[in-house]
């Protein structure tokens, strides 16, 4: 069987879907340079290679070497204000990367891709519940830097029929591997089940409520959390459908349902069995309103039918997983 090569494997995302991977028992080797993720959370059976994904030299030794037939690209950055003030920091990380590293793929043979996208690629969008072909206007370098990619990939693969790809574009991914294995440990982060999380275990003051008076019926802004494990099957799927002799989609990823920052914080307090210290603030710059996603393509093309479709479920396993992760790094959020 050939072997998947998943780069940022041991970042939050590629952590779970290294590990669906190897629970189907498919070959796999991470390709991570350690900068967010977490080395110790990558699989003891699971060769690690710490580098960086857009090294040309490295990429034609391990492409070859390792007999690689699909590449996973999850490794790039990710913050949308960190974005705005360091614009070429996200079009190197993401955008120049990733063009080196699908051209060394292309170079060694491999013909099938999987790409990490975002809905920050339609920004504003013009309607709340968000299809595919809605036109992209990104809001942010970070939108903007994972976009061209996508169409780095559509042209690509318009060039070379052989060679197809799928571009996952994810909406909130929350929570955490439902048996305890992986989570999140990205320090500094910015999502709010994260927050939620530290705040509902003491390891910050309190959650700060960013913008109370959007025209949503709480105020707060909407936006679709999908479970991490859920997340990882559309992966699975996605590489199930490319390996059949699938052709190349982009596709959203979320449940089609919308919750308010009020619901994800009442949902914290039910799962946590206390309120939460939550400080009102104005809004954060760049939020959108409300970001729902339209799914209906990821279900019926892969097939996808989410297990833990559930925001109760889903703050549970985040906040398990966090109770372990600081018994783990109890110094506190780095
Ligand atoms: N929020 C708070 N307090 C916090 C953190 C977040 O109130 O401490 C609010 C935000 O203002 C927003 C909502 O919670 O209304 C969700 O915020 P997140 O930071 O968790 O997620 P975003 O919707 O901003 O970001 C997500 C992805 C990004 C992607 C973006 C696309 O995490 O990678 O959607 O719009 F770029």
């Amino acid at each position: 069987m050939e072997t998947v090569l998943v780069t940022g494997g041991a970042g939050y995302i590629g952590s779970h879907v290294v590990l669906a991977l190897r629970d189907a028992g498919r070959p796999v080797v991470v390709l991570d340079d350690l900068s967010t993720g977490h080395g110790p959370g990558v699989p003891a059976d699971v060769p690690l290679i710490v580098g960086d994904a857009g090294d040309a030299a490295l990429l034609d030794r391990v492409l070859r070497t390792e007999a690689v037939g699909t590449v996973m690209h999850f490794a790039g950055s990710i913050i949308v204000p960190e974005s705005v003030a360091d614009p070429l920091k996200y079009y190197r990380n993401n955008t120049l990367v990733s063009h080196a590293l699908i051209a060394a793929s292309l170079a060694a043979g491999v013909r099938r891709f999987i790409f990490s996208s975002t809905a920050a690629i339609y920004g504003n969008p013009p309607a709340p519940l968000v299809t595919e072909d809605m036109p992209a206007a990104p809001a942010s370098p970070y939108g903007w830097s994972k976009l061209m990619v996508e169409r780095m990939l559509a042209d690509l693969s318009a060039a070379h029929p052989d060679f197809r790809h799928v571009c996952l574009r994810y909406f909130n991914v929350a929570g955490a591997d439902p048996a305890g294995r992986a989570g999140q440990t990205t320090a500094r982060a910015t999502h709010l089940v994260k927050l939620g999380c530290e705040a509902m275990l003491g390891r910050r003051d309190r959650l700060t409520l960013f913008g109370t008076d959007y025209p949503t019926p709480d105020g707060t802004c909407i936006r679709d959390y999908i479970h991490i494990s859920d997340l990882a099957d559309a992966h699975l799927l996605a590489l199930d459908h490319l390996e059949g002799g699938g052709g190349s989609h982009a596709l959203n990823c979320g449940y089609g349902r919308g919750y308010s920052v009020r619901d994800v914080i009442g949902a914290l307090n039910r799962v946590g069995g206390r309120a939460l210290p939550v400080v009102e603030a104005g809004r954060r710059p760049g939020d959108p309103v409300e970001l729902v996603a339209d799914s209906t393509r990821l279900r019926r093309l892969l097939g996808w039918q989410p297990r833990f479709d559930d925001l109760d479920l889903i703050v549970r396993h985040a906040l398990d997983w966090e109770r372990h992760w600081s018994a783990l790094s109890p110094q506190g959020i780095p």
